[in-house]
Formats: structure tokens, C-alpha cells, sequence
């Protein structure tokens, strides 16, 4: 297979599209993110790959913690403020709308449809570009009802992040 063939096939996988979120101390950040997945049942983990130069990734470690904001397909301009990073867009949580999760206290943004709170519980290098986050859940609010047809994924936008 060439190269080509490979990008084709990688993007041709279903992804999902997420926002991570995560603070520590007074700072708090937002990214978008496709590369998440469930990994275990018990206990119920998940895990994120998180680029080793984003902002989120070092927030996240400082902070041992992460949320997983999903969305509703009709909700996609939720995440319009969220998209850049913050090495690009400093202010970039001054346009984000958010509240605080119950159970550890880490932004979810206004709009999401449902979250998932989970405490960092191990950091992997894949020897590539990013970061292997695994997050036990330890918590979860559903704020808008829906299926999982109804949740926002990355084809609904037109982008693409694999390859
Ligand atoms: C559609 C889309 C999907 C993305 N998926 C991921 C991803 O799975 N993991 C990741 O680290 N970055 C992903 N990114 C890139 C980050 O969102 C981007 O690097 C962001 O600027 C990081 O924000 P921060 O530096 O403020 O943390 C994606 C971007 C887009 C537009």
C-alpha cells in the first residue's frame, strides 16, 4: 500500500468530534478533538490522544483531570470559538461559555449535550506526535437528550483530522 492508500484508509475510519476540556488553578482551556474511545468496562475508562504541543495537554497533566464534551448535530456552533489554539488565540476562553462540572469541578461548555468527567489515571508517549491520555470516568451529566445517531461526529462537519 502506498501512502496515499493509508491516509485514504485512516480517514476513512469513523471518528467521533469532542471538546476536552480542562483547568488547573485559575487557567482553563478548551480544544476539539477526535481521537477518543472508550477502553475498558471495568473499571470504565477512556482514552484521548492529545498532540504534545497543544495547551491542553500540559493543563490537563497539571491538572490530572479532563472532560469529554459531546454535542448535539444541531449544536455544532458550540464549538465555533474553541477550534484555534490557544498559542493562536490567547483570549480564546474569554468567548467560551462555560459551567462548572459537579464532581470535579472542570468546565463544560454551554451548549454540550452531555459530558464525561474523568480523573487522569495514565499518561502514555506513543512515541509519535501525541499523547495517549486514559481517564477513568468518575462522573457524567446528560444536559440535552438524544442518541448516539443524534451526537455530533466529524463527518457532520465536513472535516477531517487522520491521515
Ligand atoms: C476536526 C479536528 C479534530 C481534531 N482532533 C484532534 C485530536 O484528536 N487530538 C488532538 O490533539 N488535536 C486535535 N485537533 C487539533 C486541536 O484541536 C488543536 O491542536 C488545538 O488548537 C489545540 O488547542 P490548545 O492548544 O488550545 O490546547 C483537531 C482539530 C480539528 C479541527
Amino acid at each position: 500500500m502506498n501512502d496515499d492508500s493509508i491516509k485514504n484508509v485512516l480517514k476513512r475510519m469513523p471518528y467521533g468530534f469532542y471538546a476536552v476540556t480542562s483547568s488547573f488553578e485559575e487557567d482553563s482551556n478548551a480544544m476539539v478533538l477526535n481521537w477518543a474511545t472508550q477502553i475498558s468496562f471495568d473499571p470504565r475508562l477512556i482514552s484521548i490522544a492529545v498532540q504534545k504541543t497543544a495547551y491542553s495537554n500540559e493543563l490537563i497533566k497539571q491538572g490530572q483531570a479532563f472532560v469529554l464534551n459531546l454535542f448535539l448535530q444541531e449544536n455544532s456552533d458550540s464549538i465555533k470559538n474553541i477550534t484555534k489554539s490557544r498559542q493562536k488565540n490567547p483570549q480564546k476562553m474569554e468567548n467560551v461559555d462555560f459551567e462548572k462540572s459537579p464532581s470535579l469541578n472542570l468546565p463544560v461548555i454551554k451548549g454540550a449535550a452531555a459530558f464525561l468527567e474523568c480523573k487522569l489515571s495514565g499518561v502514555y508517549d506513543t512515541g509519535g506526535d501525541h499523547e495517549l491520555f486514559i481517564g477513568e470516568v468518575v462522573g457524567a451529566g446528560e444536559l440535552k437528550s438524544g442518541e448516539s445517531q443524534d451526537t455530533l461526529n466529524l463527518p457532520d462537519l465536513g472535516w477531517s483530522y487522520a491521515g
